[in-house]
């Protein structure tokens, strides 16, 4: 299982590198405003989350032309060779994926919302593709059996692509996405910090340091 943080918020985001429970870190250009990193300092903020122990830092080209987004996703890309670059799920976007792909780049289609869009990201060589489960069920649509639809596509194909599923709303989100056979998955902190707040855990766990502390003495 790979658990990423979908954060560029370094105070939240470096005690939770520590524990060890999560692969890598992914950011989005909404996520760098929110939080005020400026692209100028994406290297910084690579270097930060790496040394912490993440496996990967994924960052977002930008730009509206396949050539635009190619060069800043290989700039990106030059950063750290942990770097894996994000792309929307577009024509442009699938056009400078191939590029990338081709040169060695690591890539991730992103704001994919249909199945068919995983065929896309598939064919042009993407490590990952990115659906957005919280947001296609706020669509009306069952995000669920969509995202799922999506892995048999991937598996019965033989694709190396591989489904990192986004926009999670809750804790319960990710035990549904594993019993489909997603592996990994990006949500932001304050659902990580949940996972380290099960009321009944703590308690058992105060009992055991009583007990401990009692029999210590
Ligand atoms: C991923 O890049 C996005 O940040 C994210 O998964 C979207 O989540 P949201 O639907 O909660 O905004």
């Amino acid at each position: 299982m790979r658990l990423y943080l979908d954060s560029a918020d370094l105070s939240n985001l470096l005690p939770l590198l520590e524990t060890g429970v999560f692969y890598g870190v992914t950011t989005n250009p909404l996520v760098l405003r929110e939080s005020r990193v400026p692209l100028s300092s994406l290297g910084n903020f690579a270097k930060a989350v790496l040394a912490q122990g993440a496996k990967e830092v994924y960052f977002q080209t930008w730009g509206e032309k396949p050539q635009e987004l190619l060069e800043r996703g290989r700039k990106l890309a030059h950063l750290d060779e942990r770097v894996v670059v994000k792309l929307p799920a577009t024509r442009e976007g699938l056009s400078a994926a191939a590029g990338l792909h081709k040169e060695g780049i690591k890539i991730c289609i992103t704001a994919v919302y249909t199945p068919f869009q995983v065929l896309l990201a598939s064919a042009v060589g993407a490590a990952y593709v990115a659906p957005y489960l919280g947001r296609i069920n706020d669509s009306g649509r069952d995000g669920y059996a969509i995202v799922s639809k999506m892995a048999q596509a991937l598996a019965h194909t033989k694709s190396s692509t591989e489904i990192l599923a986004a926009s999670i709303r809750s804790s319960a989100d990710l035990v549904t996405l594993a019993q489909d056979g997603i592996r990994c998955i990006t949500f932001p902190t304050r659902i990580a910090e949940r996972l380290f707040a099960e009321p009944m855990t703590l308690e058992a766990t105060q009992a055991f340091e009583q007990a401990a502390q009692e029999v210590a003495k």
